[in-house]
């Protein structure tokens, strides 16, 4: 694998909805992300993942393009983009921006045009398809719930494809036309305003099998399929469309990208991130593949620490001979981790430190999701009427028509829900956090008076000044070569609850060990400890890690 100038970079994503507000709508904004970027940088980021600020009807918040060359009223104007790209410059840090290509929202103009003229050329850069007798082509389900094909209005048989919500209508990457427009919008990012590379959303949905087949009834039991089985089944099929893409766009500019790839074997892996790949580097989400091997939020109890190891040290193995992955322990889509995987009790600063310590060693560009970096748990949601995400809706029925009380419903709801990482980022102690002066669009975080940004940083023993170590060490150029280089090699502490690897370069050996159990756990190592948190000792030949603590060691 050839080494790339961003492989010892840290990431960190911004969902700007939920950073900072500037002008007290009570919805994060460019101005307010321009004015954390000292914060970014003290922490010691390189590059952001901004989620999408286009013009949007805010249907899938923002994942829904009706605009991809203006900046949604919001979130600001081009000339606030334009500062905060400056800002992001000045501090010798990079943006990425989201490009949500799979599909882009029913009020974009050409899918208006599209949906006026089902016959026209608009047309064809969507699928619009006939049905069989009234009913849809096939009985594949929509990512978001019912099925991914709404009637064409006025039309009796005519139907146009969504993966995602109804307004998200899917392109149709086998039309030139398409093709090209967006490549120019991509190129016009890229050179004209200078940004420095793409994460890519829901890229391998692009693949589709033109004749519509439909695939067998999945576990929902409703006779219809997640089309996400349809993406896995075609994954070989998309690095065919993706190299075309990126031979015309970031490839020729060395620009960085990180595909949101579902649905990936190890056939296609070379071709999606390998030297040659359509990519810089994809998220490993081999963890939440797992999860999403239940039909719903309601056949999805909750999972342990043992379930994001075993996960999570696949993922590493995966990647190890074909590309650098970018790694994750939460996301705008995920649940907080530190209350999602871990048991009660360390469900605080403590199994938040010993978390970062687990994932922060990990082979890849770690991406740190924000609030992360503070622990932030679980938002306690007091009711359904607080949720947001459109997901959290069609979960919580579904829940409910699964024979589960209201009260049960909320509870699963509130465990699995996007809206989770979705709450206001934690500034301060003040009423509203320091997020925004008016009403948060979306309720706070219930410990905001004791978990923030404020108190965090006045505290060296926090879980954000632990995170600033963590980051520290990954860079010191004396460890910097086999932290970004180096094998993971997985290790065995006969403990299910226990992560310990070890990265491995020519020149030295790194151990990380990370106890989320309730029983103390040993290895055999002998060294030097470079970083730790909770109880650990380095003695007579053992490493010992008390629950709910971590060390990196050198090894001798
Ligand atoms: C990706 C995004 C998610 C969005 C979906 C549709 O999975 O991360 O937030 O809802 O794509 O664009
Ligand atoms: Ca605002």
């Amino acid at each position: 694998m050839k080494k790339q100038w961003w492989h010892g970079k840290i990431a960190y994503q911004i969902y700007p909805r939920s950073f900072q507000d500037s002008n007290g709508d009570g919805i994060g904004d460019l101005k307010g992300i321009t004015s954390r970027l000292d914060y970014l940088k003290a922490l010691g980021i390189d590059l952001i993942w901004l989620s999408p600020v286009y013009v949007s009807p805010g249907v899938d918040n923002g994942y829904d393009i009706a605009d991809y060359r203006n900046i949604d009223p919001k979130f600001g104007t081009m000339e606030d983009f334009d500062e905060l790209l400056k800002g992001v410059h000045a501090r010798g840090m990079q943006l990425i921006m989201d490009l949500v290509v799979n599909h882009c929202s029913s009020q974009h103009p050409l899918f208006k045009k599209a949906l006026a003229d089902p016959e026209g050329p608009e047309a064809a850069c969507f699928y619009f398809v006939k049905g069989k007798n009234g009913l849809p082509p096939d009985n594949l389900r929509s990512y978001f719930g019912g099925s991914v094909w709404e009637k064409v209005p006025g039309r009796d048989n005519l139907f146009y494809l969504h993966y995602f919500a109804k307004e998200q209508p899917d392109f149709n990457w086998n039309c030139k036309a398409l093709r090209d427009r967006v490549c120019a919008m991509m190129n016009w990012w890229l050179d004209e305003k200078g940004i420095d590379g793409f994460r890519i959303d829901a890229i391998m949905n692009v693949a589709k099998d033109p004749a519509f087949p439909g695939l067998p009834p999945d576990a929902l039991g409703d006779g219809t399929c997640s089309a996400a089985a349809m993406t896995a089944k075609m994954a070989c099929k998309a690095p065919l469309i993706l190299k075309d893409l990126r031979d015309r766009t970031y490839g020729p500019r060395g620009a960085f990208t990180v595909g949101e790839a579902f649905g990936l074997n190890p056939q296609v892996l070379p071709d999606i991130c390998g030297d040659d790949g359509c990519f810089s580097s994809v998220f490993d989400f081999t963890v939440r593949e797992n999860l999403e091997k239940k039909p719903g939020y309601y056949a999805c109890e909750k999972p342990d620490a043992a379930f994001w190891r075993r996960g999570t040290l696949k993922g590493q193995a995966l990647y190890a001979d074909v590309g650098f992955p970018a790694v994750i322990t939460e996301n705008h889509d995920e649940p907080r981790a530190v209350s999602f995987y871990l048991r009660k009790d360390l469900e605080g600063p403590q199994g938040a430190k010993c978390l970062a310590a687990a994932f922060m060693m990990l082979r890849g560009i770690p991406f740190i999701y924000q609030g992360q970096e503070l622990g932030m748990t679980k938002t306690e949601f007091a009711d359904q009427s607080e949720f947001r995400d459109l997901v959290a809706f069609t979960e919580y029925e579904k829940c409910l028509s699964r024979g589960m009380t209201k009260a049960q419903a909320l509870e699963r709801v509130s465990l699995h829900t996007r809206d989770q990482s979705r709450t206001p980022m934690l500034w301060d102690d003040s009423d509203t956090a320091g997020f925004t002066t008016g009403t948060p669009w979306i309720r706070l975080h219930q410990d905001h008076r004791t978990l923030n940004v404020k108190k965090e940083l006045a505290d060296p023993g926090s879980v954000l000044c632990f995170y600033k170590k963590l980051i520290a060490l990954r860079k010191d150029p004396q460890y910097s070569e086999c932290l970004t280089w180096g094998r993971t090699l997985a290790l065995d502490c006969k403990n299910e609850a226990c992560m310990a690897y070890v990265r491995q370069s020519a020149k030295q050996r790194i151990l990380v060990c990370a106890n989320f159990s309730d029983k103390p756990c040993a290895l055999a190592a002998q060294g030097e400890i470079l970083l730790k948190t909770g109880e650990t000792a380095l003695e007579n030949g053992a490493l010992t890690a008390a629950p709910g603590a971590a060390a990196v060691v050198l090894l001798s």
